[in-house]
C-alpha cells in the first residue's frame, strides 16, 4: 500500500504546480487512509553545511498514528521539527520544500507560526512540564492563544484536556499542586493534555515512553490509540513493537532519506526496500 507517496509523481509526464501535485496525491491516497492531513514534498534539511534530510516525501492522513522509524541519527527527529517549524529555533538549520498542512504550506512567509504551532503541537521524549502547578500547565496554551474567556471556561477546558489525556482522575483533587510532583508517566500525559488544550489538529510526539517504565509506557500507548480519534498523530519511535503497537502507518528512514512508507503490517512484515529488511530483522541500528 505504498504506492501513492512516490510513484504518483515519479509517473507525472510534466511536473505539475505544487498545488495541483498535492491534489492529485490527495486523490489518490483519500480513498485508503482517509484525508491528507500533512503533505511534505521534497524536503531537504541542512545543520551548517550537513545535509540531514534528502528529499522527502511523505504524506500523513487524518485520524492514523504514523509512526517514524529508523536508526539513530536518519533524521527522524528532525523530520518531526520540520512539521510545525520547530527546525526555526536551531540556528544552523536550513529548510529546503514544501510542507502543506491541509493544503497551506506552512513555509509561507505570512504563516503565523505561534498558530502553527498551536495547530501542531509537540510532545518530546522527556516530560517536560512546566514548573507550575497542574492546572496552569494544562491552562498555559489557552491563556497564551486566547482561548477560553473567564474562569468557568478556563476550567472546563483544563478537565476536558485532561480527561482526554487520561489524566483527569488521578490528578482532580490537586490540581493546584505543582506538576512536577507527578509520576514520569504522569508527567507526560500532563504534557499530552498541554498540547491538547490549545485544539490542535496534529499531535507530533518525539519518543514520547523513553524515558518511561513499561507500565507507564503501555498507558500512553493506550492513550494514543484513543487520541488518534480526534487527532492526526506522528510519533518518533526506536522501538520497533511500539510502531507496531501504535501505528497504523510507518515510513523507514535511513541516512536522511525516506526508504520506505507504508501501512504498519506491511512495512514489518513485507518491506520491499532491503534497507528497511535489515532493520526490521535487526541486521542494522
Ligand atoms: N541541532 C543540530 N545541529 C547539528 N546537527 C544536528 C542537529 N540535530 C541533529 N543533527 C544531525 O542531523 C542528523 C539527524 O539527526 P536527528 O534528526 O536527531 O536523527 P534521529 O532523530 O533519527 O536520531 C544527525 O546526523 C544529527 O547529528
Ligand atoms: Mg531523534
Amino acid at each position: 500500500m505504498m504506492v501513492m507517496d512516490r510513484s504518483n509523481r515519479a509517473t507525472a509526464p510534466t511536473a505539475p504546480a505544487p498545488g495541483a501535485q498535492a491534489e492529485a496525491t490527495a486523490e489518490a491516497t483519500a480513498g485508503v487512509y482517509g484525508p491528507l492531513k500533512i503533505s511534505a514534498q521534497g524536503v531537504d534539511v541542512f545543520y551548517g553545511d550537513k545535509q540531514a534530510l534528502k528529499q522527502v516525501d511523505l504524506d500523513i492522513h487524518e485520524n492514523q498514528v504514523t509512526a517514524l522509524i529508523g536508526p539513530s541519527g536518519c533524521g527522524k527527529s528532525t523530520f518531526l521539527r520540520c512539521l510545525n517549524r520547530m527546525n526555526d529555533v536551531i540556528e544552523s538549520a536550513r529548510v529546503r520544500g514544501t510542507i502543506l498542512l491541509d493544503g497551506q504550506n506552512i513555509y509561507d512567509r505570512d504563516l503565523d507560526v505561534v498558530t502553527l504551532r498551536a495547530r501542531v503541537g509537540m510532545v518530546f521524549q522527556k516530560p517536560n512540564p512546566f514548573p507550575k502547578s497542574i492546572y496552569d500547565n494544562v491552562a498555559y496554551g489557552p491563556r497564551i492563544h486566547g482561548i477560553g474567556s473567564g474562569k468557568a471556561e478556563l476550567d472546563e477546558i483544563v478537565a476536558t484536556s485532561l480527561e482526554r489525556a487520561g489524566l483527569l482522575k488521578e490528578v482532580k483533587d490537586r490540581l493546584h499542586e505543582p506538576g512536577t510532583g507527578l509520576s514520569g508517566g504522569q508527567q507526560q500525559r500532563l504534557c499530552i493534555a498541554r498540547a491538547i488544550a490549545v485544539n490542535p489538529d496534529v499531535i507530533l510526539m518525539d519518543e514520547p515512553c523513553s524515558a518511561l517504565d513499561p507500565i507507564a509506557t503501555a498507558r500512553v500507548e493506550e492513550l494514543i490509540d484513543e487520541l488518534r480519534e480526534n487527532y492526526t498523530i506522528v510519533i518518533v519511535t526506536h522501538s520497533m513493537q511500539q510502531a507496531a503497537r501504535v501505528s497504523q502507518r510507518t515510513a523507514f528512514f535511513h541516512l536522511g532519506e525516506l526508504v520506505e512508507v507504508g501501512d504498519t503490517e506491511q512495512i514489518f512484515t513485507s518491506p520491499r526496500d532491503e534497507r528497511t529488511q535489515g532493520y526490521i530483522t535487526g541486521r542494522f541500528g
